[in-house]
């Protein structure tokens, strides 16, 4: 048995599973946002939750990370109760193509699953949806769990997809509001 799962978030940087074989690719039809409150446990608390990524549709668009390959029944069984922890408030399991090539129609590998926190927010009562960059930014300055800082995860996101090479405008765009924020904060603490 092999099982591959495609990783667009702290899967990138993070594995936390044994595999065979890791792919950076892209999946078409996605594209990834800020969205989830993937974090009154990891990233957040109740009190100041952090935001994490998911997938919005989008027909148009590609979402680019690292697919794993994982072989043999004994390590897909542990890397899946591992992911079904980890990933618990991610509400579905998506099954995509996923590429490598971008002149190629052809996918490198099909079947990957994929975790995603639906904007169905009766079964996925963590989902905040789209804000203004900047009210993101506020949050996930404010956030920090037993998983860290919301702000790591996302300049571990923001670093990870430069390591692939790979451009994302939202994810630039908010770690640079988030930097700006920063920016402010010291200023205020400086002068007083
Ligand atoms: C993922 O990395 O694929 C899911 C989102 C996350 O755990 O950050």
């Amino acid at each position: 048995m092999v099982m591959w799962v495609f990783g667009y978030g702290s899967l990138i940087w993070n594995a936390g599973f044994q595999y065979d074989q890791k792919l950076a690719g892209f999946i078409k039809g996605y594209r990834r946002v800020f969205y989830q409150v993937g974090s009154t446990d990891h990233r957040g608390t109740p009190a100041f939750p952090g935001r994490t990524v998911t997938l919005e549709l989008a027909p148009d668009d590609l979402c680019w990370g690292v697919a794993y390959k994982v072989n043999g029944q004994e390590d897909e069984n542990i890397a899946l109760s591992y992911l079904e922890v980890r990933e618990k408030q991610y509400d579905q399991k998506v099954y995509v193509d996923l590429f490598t090539d971008s002149s190629s129609p052809t996918p490198a590998v099909s079947g990957v699953m994929v975790y995603v926190a639906s904007p169905d927010t009766k079964a996925n009562t963590n989902y905040l949806g789209p804000a203004p960059i900047e009210d993101i930014a506020k949050q996930i300055i404010k956030a920090e769990g037993p998983s860290g800082r919301n702000r790591d995860y996302l300049f571990q996101l923001e670093e990870a997809l430069n390591r692939l090479g790979c451009f994302d405008m939202h994810v630039r765009d908010l770690a640079n509001a988030v930097r700006e924020l920063l920016k402010d904060i010291k200023a205020e603490s400086d002068i007083y």
